[in-house]
């Protein structure tokens, strides 16, 4: 039964040919005056419009618009309510430029702690994942912006992305792959979804009928309408029959005419372009590009507060050594690290943000009561070891009480297109902090990556704070956790594991040939580090705070679990708690625990 039948009947086959496919590199298709035609913008962590030349890269300019942190910083927050928050001001920042779908947020599973885009991802688990993502689509699409969940499905490297193969057992594709989206959709109700580029076990994900058809709409009830990635389709005849609506960018005449050709020659039946054309008319007619939106502007230092508030409850505490944190007003600070001057605040691709409100931890130190010795920059960005740079840090540093020293993953070692080749941070840094550590003065470090590093060095440093890619204002953050303003709530979305050479196949990946084979099948993160009693470096959920919680009168019946839980320090916290639920006896291999709960705190 089409829902918008009088306005397909009066379509030609020419017109309903070309909606299905975009008009240039960011709208969909207009008819007259009965179908306008949709703005689609990146991204996940801030709006990426392209008046110009468009790309999907993120190499042409865009507009300048409000940098929130990445998906796997928010992921910290384990705080559905900032999430949505971010969620909803990016939905109005969209609407206020007139974009009318937002391609994001992008929820795969970080099924290996190399895959390239992990920073704009949320987690290893796709119960957190999924809930994360649903209370975003939900913030998102409150105004009517149109969210679009990413990307469906099993996308997890970056290598050969338009042209991997993801074999996967169907357990491990339901239980890991594919319950994130499916939490999603039930929880946010997507108005779109965005499949992906990879095949799964044989079959372009655009084109095939088991997740697009059997799983997308009959099991998970999806009833919005799909577009393509960038350049993602393959067979576009196929897209349209096994339920793909919408190819981007727009494919212009040669696809019409193809869609055209396959209908006149009976390989396409007009009633399924049809159907095709109603789903994509359900959410289309319905959005914003329906209505004019002039009056509406941005409040950008709303934006930035939200931006704010975000990277701040998404910021974790991973050492604390004698307690040298938090800072003291009195406390001499030698701040060094060439992050301090120029943050990492964002990953590198089509989520790359044009933003105009950049805070540095250098140029905010004073404003929040931080007395700095000085600044060096100890490092350069990208390269050698710099014996000058060094020794600059040294001397600053001996005339401080606490050495703060921003380092971690620089732009040329994670972005979208590539995986990492390994879990190392710069050599450069490595060396730096060796230096520093050997000196009297307490080391504090303050990483600024969007995936895990190891840490050969962390037996040798004072303090740790992790403020993944912390968005435009995540240095004002991570200075009001230093200086105990904000006791640290953030936990790990993903395990850090001791070394690479700890991760499940990670000799075989990324897969450089067609096939990726999935074999770790469910034990993915911690679910393998669990089940193999493997020690990690950090694991899934850890996070200290300034202060401590106990807890006491667990009960489980069938109503639920429900647990005391008491801040016995002497300062104000938020506790991030955790239900995990396994199954003691079981002749069925699974793992021994995993997440299914964030409890609301009463
Ligand atoms: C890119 C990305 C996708 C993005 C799209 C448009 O290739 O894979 O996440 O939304 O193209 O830029």
């Amino acid at each position: 039964m089409l829902k918008n039948a009088a306005i397909i009947k009066k379509l030609t086959l020419e017109q309903k040919a070309a909606l299905m496919s975009g008009q240039g590199e960011w709208k969909s298709y207009a008819v007259n005056n009965q179908v306008p035609a949709m703005f689609l913008s990146d991204g996940p962590l801030g709006l990426r419009k392209q008046s110009g030349a468009g790309d999907h890269l993120g190499l042409n300019g865009s507009e300048p618009a409000t940098c929130f942190p990445s998906s796997a910083t928010l992921a910290n927050s384990w705080n559905l309510e900032v999430v949505e928050d971010v969620g909803q001001a990016l939905g109005k920042e969209a609407q206020a430029l007139d974009v009318h779908q937002v391609l994001g947020p992008g929820l795969n599973i970080k099924r290996n702690p190399l895959g390239g885009r992990n920073f704009e991802y949320y987690s290893e688990d796709p119960y957190l994942a999924g809930k994360l993502a649903g209370r975003v689509i939900r913030g998102i699409q409150a105004n009517g912006t149109i969210a679009t969940p990413k990307h469906f499905a099993v996308n997890s490297q970056e290598t050969r992305r338009m042209a991997s193969n993801s074999v996967v057992d169907e357990r491990t594709l339901r239980e890991i792959y594919l319950t994130n989206f499916e939490i999603a959709i039930q929880e946010g109700n997507p108005k779109s979804i965005m499949t992906s580029y990879n095949e799964v076990n044989g079959t372009y994900t655009n084109e095939s009928h088991h997740l697009l058809q059997d799983i997308l709409r009959q099991e998970f009830g999806f009833d919005g309408y799909v577009v393509t990635d960038w350049g993602g389709d393959n067979d576009h005849i196929a897209g349209i029959k096994n339920g793909s609506n919408l190819v981007m960018p727009g494919l212009k005449q040669p696809g019409a005419r193809e869609v055209i050709a396959a209908v006149q020659e009976g390989r396409l039946d007009e009633a399924v372009l049809d159907q095709r054309v109603d789903e994509l008319l359900n959410v289309v007619l319905s959005s914003n590009a329906t209505k004019k939106n002039d009056a509406i502007k941005v409040d950008w230092d709303h934006q930035h507060q939200v931006a704010y508030q975000a990277a701040l409850k998404s910021i974790v505490l991973l050492k604390n050594e004698a307690d040298v944190l938090p800072l003291t007003q009195e406390t001499r600070v030698a701040l060094i690290g060439d992050f301090a001057a120029n943050p990492r605040y964002q990953g590198a691709g089509s989520s790359l943000v044009n933003t105009k409100n950049l805070e540095t931890l250098k140029d905010t130190a004073q404003a929040h009561g931080v007395t700095l010795a000085g600044y060096a920059q100890g490092y350069k960005r990208v390269g050698q070891s710099d014996p000058a740079l060094i020794a600059e840090a040294k001397d600053l540093a001996i005339k401080s009480d606490v050495v703060v020293l921003n380092v971690g993953l620089n732009e040329v070692s994670e972005s979208e297109g590539m995986d990492r080749k390994d879990m190392t941070m710069p050599a450069n840094q490595v060396e730096l902090i060796q230096e520093l550590s050997q000196l009297d003065q307490k080391l504090v470090v303050v990483l600024s990556a969007g995936s895990p590093v190891e840490m050969p060095w962390l037996d040798r440093v004072d303090a740790v704070v992790h403020g993944y890619l912390g968005g435009e204002a995540g240095a004002g953050a991570m200075w009001e956790v230093l200086t105990g303003a904000y006791n640290p709530s953030g936990r790990l979305a993903e395990t850090y594991p001791m070394s690479y050479a700890d991760v499940p196949f990670g000799e075989e990946f990324p897969a450089h040939r067609r096939n990726s084979y999935y074999k770790e099948s469910l034990f993915v993160g911690y679910r393998y580090y669990d089940k193999a009693q493997k020690a990690v470096r950090f694991p899934f959920g850890f996070g200290l705070s300034y202060t401590s919680f106990t807890y006491d009168n667990l009960s489980v019946n069938d109503q639920g679990v429900e647990v005391k839980v008491t801040n016995s320090g002497q300062v104000a916290g938020t506790e991030t708690v955790q239900l995990y639920i396994g199954k003691a006896e079981t002749n069925i291999l699974r793992p021994a625990k995993e997440l299914k709960a964030l409890p609301k705190l009463a």
